[in-house]
């Protein structure tokens, strides 16, 4: 299975940023254990701080992968745009978050991903992408 990890803004300061919420392990070093765990998938993983390059990046691998488990990060819950490229898309899109979304602020309980999304996983810490993965591998 080919599938990819998609995580947007900040998410590259994982480790460094809020580690109360967010926790202190970095996006790196959790990859590299999701690549030890899950030796028969293989696993991309792509980071950006802006919106259009994750559009992009949903458009290049969305006709083709088996699966993109994407954290919008913050774009979650302002970005109709890649909502709309999350429904324009043929390959499903598992919608992650770190956080339990809906313990925090109001705005952040609404999503533009999760009406074009398979299924939501939220609230696990990284586990949440461990969880997303194996939602692909059935
Ligand atoms: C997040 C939750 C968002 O509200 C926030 O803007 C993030 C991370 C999470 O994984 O918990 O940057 O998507």
């Amino acid at each position: 299975k080919k599938l990819i990890i998609i995580n947007g803004p900040n998410l590259n300061l994982l480790g460094k940023r809020e580690p109360d919420v967010y926790g202190d392990m970095s996006f790196e070093d959790y990859f590299s254990k999701l690549q030890m765990t899950f030796k028969e998938v293989q696993l991309a993983y792509f980071q950006s701080n802006i919106e259009g390059e994750l559009i992009d990046k949903l458009q290049e691998v969305g006709f083709s992968y088996d699966g993109i488990i994407l954290n919008a990060a913050a774009y979650t819950h302002t970005s109709v745009g890649l909502g709309d490229a999350v429904k324009a898309i043929s390959t499903p899109v598992v919608e992650v978050h770190i956080s339990n979304t809906f313990k925090r602020e109001d705005f952040r309980h609404i999503s533009h991903i999760s009406a074009g999304a398979k299924g939501v996983i939220l609230g696990f810490g990284l586990a949440s992408y461990d969880l997303a993965i194996h939602s692909f591998l059935k």
